[in-house]
C-alpha cells in the first residue's frame, strides 16, 4: 500500500492537439486539505476527472489510496467522493430518495444508509429540503446536495471541483465549515477561484497554470518569505530607474511603469535592512513625487498573482 492518499506522476492529458495537463507531479498525504488553484483552463478539472476515473489520462500515473485509476478504477471509486464542476442530478427525484439511491450505488450497506444520509444532510445543511424535488432546487442547494452525495459513503478522499461556486456568502461559510470538519481524518483536494477560501481552510496550496504545476507548498511557509518594499514615484522614468537600481544594489529589484505617470519600484526587504528612510529622503532630494511607500508581506493573493502573471508573461 502507498502512504499517499493521492499520487500523480508525470500525468499528461491531451485533448487532440490541446495539452491540458503536461507532465504534472504531486502527492497528497492522508489527512491533508489541499487547495488546487489556477486560472480558467489551467487543467484543474481535467486532473480531477482523471483522479476520479471519469476520464483516462493520455500517459502517466494517477493513484488514490494506492490504487491506480486505470488498473483498479472500482477500488478508486470506493475510496473517493467527487463533486464535479456541474452536478448531474435527476430532476424528478426527491433529495432523500436520490441520496439513498446513491448510497446504495456506492455500496453503503442497508443498515447504515439512513445513518449516513442523516449525517450528510446535517453536515451539508440541506435537511430543510430533504423532501423537495431535485429539479426545483436553487443552484446553491443543488451544489450542496452534490457535496452531501460526495460525503455520503464516508470516503477516505474527497475531490471537490469548485464546491462553493454559485453559493451565497452564508452558504459559502457553511460549506467551508462542512469541508473543514470532514478534513483531518479524511483527505481533501479542492479547486476554487476564491483565494480567501483557501486561506481560511487549506494547509497547502498547489497552483497549476497552463497544464503545469508552478507552486506547491504550505501556506504557513509564506510567512517566512522575504517581504517586498513597494514605492510609487512620479517623475522621469529613466532617472527613477537609474537611481532606484543603484540604491537597491545587489537586492533583486523591479521597476514597473504604471498609469498616470506613476513608476512603481519594488525591492526585496530582507530582515534588519529597512531601506524606507533612505529611499524616502533620497527620492525627495531628487525631486521625485512620493505617492506610496510600504512593505508588502507575501500572502496567497500576492503569491498567486506573482506565479500566474509573471510566469504567463515569460
Ligand atoms: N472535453 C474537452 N475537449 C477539449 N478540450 C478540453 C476539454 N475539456 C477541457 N479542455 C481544455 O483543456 C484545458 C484545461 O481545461 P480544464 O477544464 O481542466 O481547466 P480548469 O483549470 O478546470 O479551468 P476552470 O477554472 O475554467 O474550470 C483547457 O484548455 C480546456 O479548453
Ligand atoms: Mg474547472
Amino acid at each position: 500500500m502507498s502512504d499517499h492518499a493521492i499520487r500523480v506522476d508525470e500525468l499528461v492529458k491531451k485533448y487532440g492537439p490541446v495539452v491540458a495537463v503536461d507532465r504534472i507531479n504531486f502527492s497528497v498525504a492522508p489527512g491533508e486539505l489541499v487547495g488546487f488553484l489556477g486560472p480558467n483552463g489551467a487543467g484543474k478539472s481535467t486532473t480531477m476527472r482523471i483522479l476520479t476515473t471519469f476520464m483516462p489520462a493520455t500517459s502517466g500515473i494517477a493513484q488514490v489510496c494506492g490504487h491506480d485509476v486505470m488498473e483498479n478504477p472500482m477500488a478508486v471509486r470506493q475510496n473517493i467522493g467527487y463533486l464535479p464542476e456541474s452536478v448531474p442530478l435527476y430532476p424528478e427525484m426527491r433529495v432523500e430518495e436520490y441520496l439513498l439511491y446513491r448510497a446504495k450505488l456506492k455500496g453503503v450497506d442497508r443498515t447504515n444508509r439512513r445513518k449516513r444520509l442523516e449525517e450528510s444532510l446535517e453536515k451539508c445543511r440541506v435537511k430543510e429540503v430533504r423532501r423537495r424535488l431535485l429539479g426545483t432546487l436553487s443552484k446553491g442547494y443543488r451544489q450542496r446536495i452534490g457535496l452531501a452525495d460526495a460525503m455520503l459513503a464516508d470516503p477516505k478522499v474527497l475531490i471537490l471541483d469548485e464546491p462553493t461556486s454559485g453559493l451565497d456568502p452564508i452558504q459559502i461559510r457553511e460549506t467551508l465549515a462542512a469541508i473543514k470538519s470532514f478534513a483531518g481524518s479524511h483527505t481533501v483536494l479542492l479547486s476554487t477561484h476564491i483565494l480567501s477560501e483557501v486561506e481560511a481552510i487549506c494547509d497547502r496550496v498547489i497552483i497549476i497554470n497552463r497544464g503545469s504545476i508552478w507552486w506547491d507548498g504550505r501556506l504557513s511557509s509564506l510567512a517566512s518569505e522575504i517581504p517586498t518594499l513597494v514605492m510609487d514615484l512620479t517623475g522621469p522614468e529613466p532617472a527613477i530607474s537609474d537611481w532606484f537600481k543603484k540604491v537597491a544594489g545587489t537586492r533583486p529589484a523591479n521597476i514597473i511603469p504604471g498609469e498616470e505617470g506613476i513608476v512603481r519600484c519594488e525591492v526585496e526587504q530582507s530582515a534588519g535592512d529597512d531601506l524606507r528612510e533612505t529611499l524616502a529622503k533620497q527620492a525627495v532630494e531628487r525631486g521625485f513625487g512620493l505617492r506610496r511607500l510600504d512593505i508588502r508581506r507575501k500572502n496567497l493573493d500576492t503569491l498567486y498573482s506573482e506565479v500566474v502573471l509573471r510566469r504567463s508573461a515569460s
